[in-house]
């Protein structure tokens, strides 16, 4: 390492290294599991990519939809002169709502860990709003412990789109919340997308699609551990499964083995029996009563909430509570 500059192969490394760290853990438990971030290697975003045009996969479209439509009254709420404060930005789609909409926006700030992606669209936004401050933060949101100077004398306006929230057990959505509501201070405000429990049919299908994109996205998991931790997964010998868990309003994913096998994973050996389940990923699905707990359990109240007339998606915008 070169003193205290780290290069793209030391990031990289680290990243390996964590991936190593957090599969040979998960495989070692009883309830084997590997966390959700990982899915999102180049492939794993280009699929996540896919599934967001998907026609089962109602939720990219319809908050989209429901932003257009309500960017102006949200620029009208976050008032004069705001920052805006993107919660794992990714490529900076959805935001562009909100910059058209918000004319006297005082600086976007996007979160994302991913240094590559946050460069590439921090250029493209320079260019395409030329008198914008924008100014990049490189780091995990769930860990974030400042936001940089931005020099805007309105509030601090967070957005965090596209259900992400839902990703997040419980608990660690409670902190999130916890830690924006900090971040954003005491005249903070969040836009925050939920996607709503429904029909389990609808639910089943948007994670089950016809030509098995959402399939192959879980896959890609068995694929990336093959390529950077030298494991042996035959992607024959396992298969998606994805179910709403009615009770716990979530659906679940897994991969599943389908027959009894062996797998070496960076030097180990694991034995996998058939049926036996990796999970991958859990998104829960929120009613209005949740969304109104929630908000209170990370020290917001609802401002405004949208829904589609279908009421498959909620945007909601929270303000800070008062905590004195
Ligand atoms: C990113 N996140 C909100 C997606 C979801 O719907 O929970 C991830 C996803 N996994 C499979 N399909 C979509």
């Amino acid at each position: 390492m070169n003193g205290s500059v780290l290069t793209l192969d030391d990031i990289a490394a680290a990243d390996r290294e964590d991936f190593r760290r957090e599969v040979l853990a998960g495989l070692a438990q009883k309830a084997r599991a590997i966390p959700a971030r990982f899915l999102y290697d180049a492939r794993g975003s280009a699929l996540f990519d896919e599934i967001c045009e998907l026609p089962e996969y109602y939720l990219t479209r319809t908050e989209t939809r429901i932003l257009a439509e309500r960017a102006p009254e949200i620029a009208r709420l976050a008032g004069p002169h705001p920052a805006l404060v993107e919660f794992g930005s990714g490529s900076s789609v959805k935001s562009r709502l909100l910059l058209d909409a918000i004319g006297d926006l005082a600086a976007y700030a996007p979160i994302d860990i991913s240094r590559e992606h946050l460069e590439a669209s921090a250029a493209r936004l320079r260019r395409d709003y030329p008198g914008l401050n924008v100014e990049p933060v490189c780091g995990d949101y769930m860990t974030l412990e400042r936001l940089p100077h931005m020099g805007a004398d309105g509030r601090h306006l967070g957005f965090f789109p596209g259900s992400t929230v839902g990703n997040l057990e419980p608990a660690d959505a409670t902190a999130f919340l916890r830690r924006a509501r900090r971040l954003l201070g005491d005249d903070g405000a969040l836009v925050l997308g939920v996607d709503l429990r429904k029909d389990a049919r609808v639910l089943h299908d948007a994670y089950n699609d016809a030509a098995g994109v959402t399939a192959a996205f879980t896959l890609n998991l068995l694929r990336r551990m093959n390529r950077e931790l030298h494991a042996s997964f035959d992607l024959d010998g396992f298969a998606h499964e994805a179910f709403y868990n009615e009770g716990e309003g979530r659906i679940e994913i897994y991969v599943r083995s389908l027959r009894d096998q062996q797998v070496n994973v960076a030097g180990r050996s694991f034995g996998f029996a058939r049926g036996e389940r990796v999970h991958t990923e859990y998104s829960y699905k929120y009613d209005l009563p949740g969304i109104e707990a929630l908000a209170r359990s990370g020290g917001f109240r609802i401002g405004a909430l949208w829904t589609d007339p279908e009421r498959l998606f909620a945007v909601a915008y929270l303000e800070a509570a008062c905590t004195k």
